[in-house]
């Protein structure tokens, strides 16, 4: 249950994995428990997940606890130069919004907050914490068509649906969201 004063907010970075790798696979599983018989939502497939996008440069993970539980948490890092990040998109981009240089772009790979901590604001703490010392010129995240609130949600703290795109095989087809960074940009 929530502790009376707010949760706190833990950085850490790709060195520090090891570390908490636990911690992410268990609220992942936690939270997605009613999709890990899907193999793309799986324990492994998002562990696999988490394993290449730590490999990244710029990788951190903002991590919530509250009286010593881990209560939500958010990861990100910088699309690589020449990502495919974009090459997903049912519309194509125009070939200047999908180029990627290695430091234009934060990837927000998984924001997710525990339901007792749910509609406490916690998430948006969390979320802000992590783009806070960034210094991308934008963020984007993926975000299914079928969680609209979800995305009213992000559209609220500065996210534009820019179209969908599937960008694995199995995978769903997701909304494809963007924020300007330009406050953090040196
Ligand atoms: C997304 C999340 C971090 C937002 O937390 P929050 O700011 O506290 O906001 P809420 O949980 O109150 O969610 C806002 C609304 O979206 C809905 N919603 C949240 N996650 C949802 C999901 N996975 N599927 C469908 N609807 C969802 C909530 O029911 C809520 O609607 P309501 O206001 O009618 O109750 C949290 O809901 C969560 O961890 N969801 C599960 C994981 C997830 O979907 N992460 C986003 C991946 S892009």
């Amino acid at each position: 249950m929530p502790a009376q004063t707010a949760p706190e907010l833990i950085r850490y970075g790709e060195d520090q994995l090891d570390a908490i790798r636990p911690t992410l696979v268990a609220l992942y599983g936690e939270v997605y428990e009613d999709q890990l018989s899907d193999p793309f939502f799986s324990i492994d497939r998002f562990t696999q997940r988490l394993n290449s996008h730590a490999s990244r440069s710029g990788w951190e993970a903002v991590v919530a606890y509250d009286g010593g539980q881990a209560a939500g948490y958010a990861y990100a890092a910088t699309l690589p130069e020449g990502s495919g990040w974009w090459r997903g998109m049912l519309d194509p981009l125009p070939e200047e919004e999908a180029r990627e240089d290695g430091k234009r772009t934060l990837a927000l790979f998984e924001l997710m907050v525990r339901r007792p901590w749910r509609g406490t604001g916690l998430a948006e703490r969390i979320h802000e914490e992590l783009l806070r010392t960034r210094t991308e010129e934008r963020v984007t995240l993926l975000v299914e068509p079928t969680h609209p609130k979800v995305q009213r949600l992000y559209e609220s703290w500065g996210y534009e649906n820019i179209g969908d795109q599937r960008p694995f095989a199995d995978s769903p087809v997701y909304a494809t969201m963007v924020r300007p960074l330009t406050a953090n940009a040196a």
